[in-house]
């Protein structure tokens, strides 16, 4: 993807580009402190990651405009920030402990393991593995929840498991959001949070992980307005999307097969993203019914039914489920931002590497470049301006090496904006402000700087 863009903000062109190899994204992750392998030192946990200094800004930026999105733009929905750990009935109640199963099977030949729905037909079929060619051995159940322990003393702890789910949260304490804040059917409660999974294969980088974060909103409705919101939010959901990504048509709604649907869902329709792993979950749009209300009812011993404050009607809501992970939506906007450019100038045989980001989710959205480290005005009215900046937004300072090697340090890491104070700024207060897709230029007064800048990376 090219993309660039005119000095109102306007897009002018884009073209398609290449699918980008996993192992790229790893690199640059690694490279330039989005993401690292946990407990490198000792050699690392398969299917878990660490943020860096520049993952953790993407990563909040990402939450903060779904939760921004979510819940501060809709009337009806709220939010809660449920605890990883519940009581143990709980995930007996939602049907993991019993429902929430993958089937392993493992080659007698090079011991590799596998998920039979993920084998090729061919490999099912012939019980071959697609590594060696050696023989599969028979399918066994794995449960995927995390077990943990209360208690201190050996042989009286009471086991319970890290959350299989982040939503479950949001079912538990349905009844305290409904009395304490003033909600009433149709409406919504969202989260941000934890989940962990036993991966019988962790891989792929963030794609599959066996700890990673959820965003769930689960919208409490009539049964007879159920087709209605669940349209909804399902339109409401890919387009959120649409709205982050650059490459618009590597995106699509899958239906689920009624032999793949969860075990709490009567339908579902996944939001896929295509990338050099094929077309892929994005997010889940879940019609979960009465399945969870009903559940925790029945085993915790409270009624969670609804009493209509006008009609009087009694019943138990169903619930329409948008959940989707935080981790797939950072690495898919890696993936989709992610350009290698030939050096435009002609100048450097370096290739340019830039990230696309949308400006309002780029981890840094603007770095101040003195042109001379030197010169001492420069430099004075570089952080001058920086520090001002600084209170507005995330911003860099940065006066290491020529402003040429400087933006290319800049395009890597998707900062939209670029802001160099060169000589004629000590004349007539002019600073160049340069555009990270097109590379354009113009100049503009230091003092207009904070709103130009404000006013193109606010939320949208
Ligand atoms: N409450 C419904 C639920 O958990 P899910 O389809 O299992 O549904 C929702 O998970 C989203 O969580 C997925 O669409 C995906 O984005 C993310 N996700 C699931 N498993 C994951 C894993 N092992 N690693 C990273 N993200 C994962």
């Amino acid at each position: 993807m090219t993309q660039t863009e005119n000095q109102t903000g306007g897009k002018l062109e884009m073209k398609d580009t290449p699918l980008v190899p996993v192992e790229d994204i790893v690199s640059l992750c690694k490279r330039r402190g989005f993401v690292y392998p946990n407990s490198e030192i000792y050699g690392g946990v398969a299917g878990i990651y660490d943020f860096g200094p520049l993952g953790v800004e993407l990563r909040n930026n990402i939450r903060r405009y779904w939760w921004w999105s979510m819940v501060q733009n809709h009337d009806n929905v709220v939010g809660i920030e449920g605890a990883i750990i519940t009581h143990p009935r709980v995930w007996e109640a939602s049907g993991h402990v019993e429902n929430f199963v993958d089937k392993l099977v493992e080659c007698s030949n090079c011991k590799r393991r596998y998920r039979v729905d993920h084998l090729p037909t061919e490999n099912v079929a012939q019980n071959k593995c697609p590594n060696c060619g050696g023989q599969l051995g028979e399918p066994r159940p794995f449960n995927l929840l995390m077990e943990t322990y209360l208690g201190v003393i050996e042989g009286d702890k009471t086991k319970t498991y890290l959350r299989g789910e982040a939503c479950q949260n949001i079912y538990l304490d349905y009844d305290n959001v409904l009395k304490s804040s003033r909600m009433q059917v149709p409406f919504g409660i969202c989260q941000i949070g934890k989940a962990f999974r036993n991966e019988v294969t962790p891989g792929n980088f963030l794609f599959r992980q066996r700890e990673f974060e959820q965003w769930d909103l689960q919208f409490f409705v009539h049964p007879s307005e159920m087709q209605q919101w669940f349209d909804y939010w399902k339109e409401y959901r890919y387009n959120w999307y649409m709205n982050i990504i650059n490459h618009k048509d590597r995106i699509r709604f899958r239906p689920h097969a009624s032999d793949e649907l969860a075990h709490y869902a009567k339908q579902a329709f996944d939001i896929e993203y295509r990338t050099i792993l094929g077309w892929q979950e994005w997010e889940g749009i879940h019609w979960r019914q009465d399945w969870d209300l009903s559940r925790h009812s029945e085993f915790s011993g409270r009624d969670l039914s609804y009493t209509d404050p006008l009609t009087k009607e009694r019943y138990i809501p169903w619930i329409v489920e948008t959940s989707g992970g935080v981790d797939r939506t950072f690495l898919n906007l890696l993936l989709d931002a992610y350009e290698e450019e030939p050096d435009p100038t002609g100048k450097e045989k370096d290739k340019r590497t830039v990230l696309h980001l949308n400006p309002m989710l780029a981890p840094v959205k603007v770095a101040v470049l003195p042109l001379q480290k030197n010169k001492e005005e420069l430099v004075t009215t570089a952080k001058t301006l920086h520090k001002k900046l600084q209170r507005l937004m995330v911003s860099q300072y940065d006066d290491i090496q020529n402003i040429g090697r400087r933006y290319r340090r800049q395009d890597e890491i998707g900062t939209p904006y670029c802001v160099t104070i060169d000589f004629q700024t000590l004349d007539d207060s002019t600073v160049t402000i340069r555009e990270r897709d097109s590379m354009s230029q113009i100049r503009l007064n230091i003092e207009e700087v904070p709103m130009y800048l404000l006013d193109r990376v606010a939320w949208k």
